[in-house]
C-alpha cells in the first residue's frame, strides 16, 4: 500500500464519533493492516504532520500512534528518512487463530498456519541460513543452465520418473560417497525439491497419522511443519551435549519416526557423538522405526575431522538420509535428495511422482555439470574458507565487547552461532527491540518445542559481510550489557 492509499484507508476506517480515541483507531488500523500484509515491508508512511493534515486530526495524536506501533516493533524509523513498516513484523503478524478457525481450517491445518512464523526473505546480520550469495559462481552457473535449456532433448518438456536425472544421481551419489561416508547406489537417490519436501515425503510414506515422532529439542521448524502435516504426535527429545538423547525421553513412548541433525544439531550446534548414534541405530533396529538423517550444512566443517554420516555407519536399512542444495549453492534453487534404503526406493519413486510430479532436468543438467567440472567442490572450499573468517570475526567482536558473559557455540561446523543469553534476558524482547533498527536475532527459545526452554540468539554469519558482522556484532554488545 502506496503513502496515498494509507490516507485514503485511514480516512474510510476512522469513526470520529467511535468509542476508542483516534489515535487508538489509528494505532489499530495501521497495525491490522501490517498484520494482513496490505502494508508490506519497508513501506514508507506518511509523515505525521501530513497525516494528520489529510486526516484533519491533531498531530500528536498520530505521533502517539507511530510511537505505540515502534515500540512494538511494527514500525521502525530511519532518521531523516521517515517511518516504515518492519520486515520482521510484516511476515510475522497473521491473522488470529479465531480469524483462521472461521475461514473453515481443519485442525492440522490450524495447527500449521498457528506456529510462531520466522521471518523469510530476511539479509544481512544475522539472518541464520543464507549463504554468501554475492560470491557464487553466477556466471558459470548461467552459462550451464543457457547450454542445458537450449540443448534439451523434447522429452524433458514432459513429466519425468527416474527419480532424478540419471547423471545428477550418479554425481550426488560419488559425491556422499567420497565426502560424507554414505553408503549408498545412484538408484538409492531421489532428487526433489527441497529438503522440506523430502521431510514431508517421507513423514507420509513411513508414518500414518497420530503415529509418534521424536523430534530434536531445540529443534528445526520446518522437521516440526512436515510431521505436523502428516498428522503425527510430536516428542519433543532434549538434546544434551551428545545431540538427541533417547534416555531423556518419555519412559513409554514409542516413535515410529526419530529426526536428528547429527552433524550440526539445528540449532545448538552440537555434533552427535558415536555413542549417541549407535545407541539410536539399535533403538530403530529393535522397535522397527525409521530415523531421518538431515545433514543439511555438514560441508561447512571447520575442525580437522568430519564425521561421517549416521547412515554410513552401519549399513542401516532403517536411516533416510536427506541433502539440500540450499546452503552450498543457493535457497531458491530448490533441489535436494534423499538416499532411500533399497527396498524403499520403488515406493518412494512412485509417491513422489504420485504426490509431486517430476520434472526441471534441464536445472538438473547444470547441476550435474556443475559438480562434474568441479565449481561445487571449488565453491564449497572457498565458502568455509569465508565463513570459518567470518565465524571468527562475529566470535572476537562479541568477546571483546562482552567478554564471556554472552558464551557462544562450538561452531566446529555449518553457518552460525548461538549465543547463550542468562535467564533474566527475554531474547524474544530483545529480538524485537533489535528488529526496529534491522537487526536480526533469531531467539532461541522459538526453537524449543517442550516445557524446558533456554534463552539465546541464533546468529547467522555466513552471508553477512565482515563490516556488517563487526558494526551489528557491536550493535548487539550494546543492546545486551544493559541487560546483563
Ligand atoms: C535443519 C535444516 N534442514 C534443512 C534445511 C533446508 O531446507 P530446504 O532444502 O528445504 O531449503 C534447513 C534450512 O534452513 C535447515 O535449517
Amino acid at each position: 500500500m502506496h503513502a496515498d492509499w494509507i490516507i485514503d484507508y485511514l480516512q474510510g476506517q476512522l469513526q470520529r464519533q467511535g468509542q476508542s480515541t483516534l489515535s487508538q483507531q489509528v494505532y489499530k488500523l495501521l497495525r491490522e493492516a501490517i498484520a494482513r500484509q496490505q502494508l508490506v515491508a519497508d513501506t514508507a508512511l506518511p509523515a505525521s504532520r501530513m497525516l494528520a493534515q489529510a486526516l484533519q486530526i491533531g498531530r500528536n495524536t498520530v505521533l502517539a500512534a507511530y510511537d505505540q506501533l515502534l515500540a512494538e516493533g511494527y514500525l521502525y524509523s530511519r532518521p531523516g528518512a521517515g517511518t516504515f513498516v518492519s520486515p520482521a513484523f510484516s511476515s510475522l503478524g497473521q491473522p488470529t487463530a479465531t480469524a483462521r478457525g472461521h475461514a473453515g481450517l481443519s485442525q492440522r491445518g490450524q495447527a500449521l498456519s498457528e506456529q510462531y512464523r520466522l521471518p523469510t526473505g530476511l539479509t544481512g546480520a544475522f539472518a541464520p541460513g543464507l549463504p554468501e550469495l554475492r560470491q557464487f559462481p553466477h556466471a558459470v552457473w548461467q552459462r550451464l543452465q543457457h547450454q542445458h535449456n537450449r540443448q534439451a532433448p523434447s522429452h524433458w518438456w514432459h513429466y519425468q520418473q527416474e527419480g532424478g536425472l540419471p547423471a545428477l544421481r550418479q554425481a550426488i551419489c560419488t559425491y556422499l560417497q567420497l565426502s560424507r561416508s554414505v553408503h549408498c547406489q545412484p538408484e538409492q537417490i531421489l532428487v526433489v525439491q527441497g529438503a522440506q519436501q523430502a521431510l514431508e515425503l517421507t513423514a507420509r510414506l513411513l508414518t500414518d497419522p497420530a503415529d509418534q515422532a521424536w523430534m530434536e529439542d531445540p529443534g528445526y521448524a520446518g522437521a516440526q511443519a512436515a510431521m505436523q502435516a502428516a498428522g503425527l504426535h510430536i516428542i519433543p527429545v532434549p538434546v544434551d551435549s551428545e545431540g538427541l538423547n533417547p534416555a531423556a525421553a518419555p519412559p513409554d513412548s514409542r516413535p515410529r519416526l526419530v529426526y536428528i541433525t547429527p552433524s550440526h544439531q539445528y540449532p545448538s550446534g552440537v555434533v552427535m557423538s558415536l555413542a549417541r548414534r549407535l545407541e539410536l541405530l539399535q533403538h530403530a533396529e529393535a522397535d522397527n522405526s525409521w530415523i531421518i538423517e538431515d545433514d543439511y550444512d555438514s560441508e561447512f566443517r571447520y575442525d580437522a575431522q568430519p564425521i561421517a554420516s549416521l547412515q554410513g555407519l552401519a549399513d542401516s536399512a532403517r536411516v533416510i538420509y536427506i541433502g539440500t542444495f540450499s546452503k552450498v549453492m543457493f535457497p531458491a534453487m530448490r533441489l535436494a535428495y534423499l538416499v532411500i534404503p533399497p527396498a524403499l526406493v520403488d515406493a518412494f519413486r512412485s509417491a513422489y511422482a504420485r504426490l509431486y510430479r517430476e520434472g526441471c532436468y534441464a536445472q538438473q543438467a547444470a547441476l550435474a555439470d556443475f559438480i562434474e567440472q568441479g565449481h561445487f567442490a571449488r565453491h564449497i572450499r572457498r565458502m568455509r574458507d569465508l565463513y570459518r573468517i567470518r565465524q571468527q570475526l562475529l566470535r572476537s567482536t562479541l568477546q571483546q565487547a562482552v567478554g564471556e558473559a554472552i558464551p557462544l557455540s562450538s561452531g566446529q561446523a555449518g553457518m552460525h552461532l548461538v549465543a547463550s543469553l542468562p535467564p533474566s534476558i527475554n531474547d524474544q524482547q530483545l529480538s524485537q527491540q533489535a528488529a526496529r533498527e534491522q537487526l536480526w536475532l533469531r531467539p532461541l527459545s522459538r526453537h524449543f518445542l517442550g516445557a524446558q526452554q533456554r534463552n539465546g540468539l541464533v546468529l547467522g554469519y555466513a552471508g553477512v559481510e565482515d563490516n556488517d558482522i563487526r558494526r551489528s556484532a557491536l550493535r548487539l554488545a550494546q543492546l545486551v550489557e544493559p541487560l546483563l
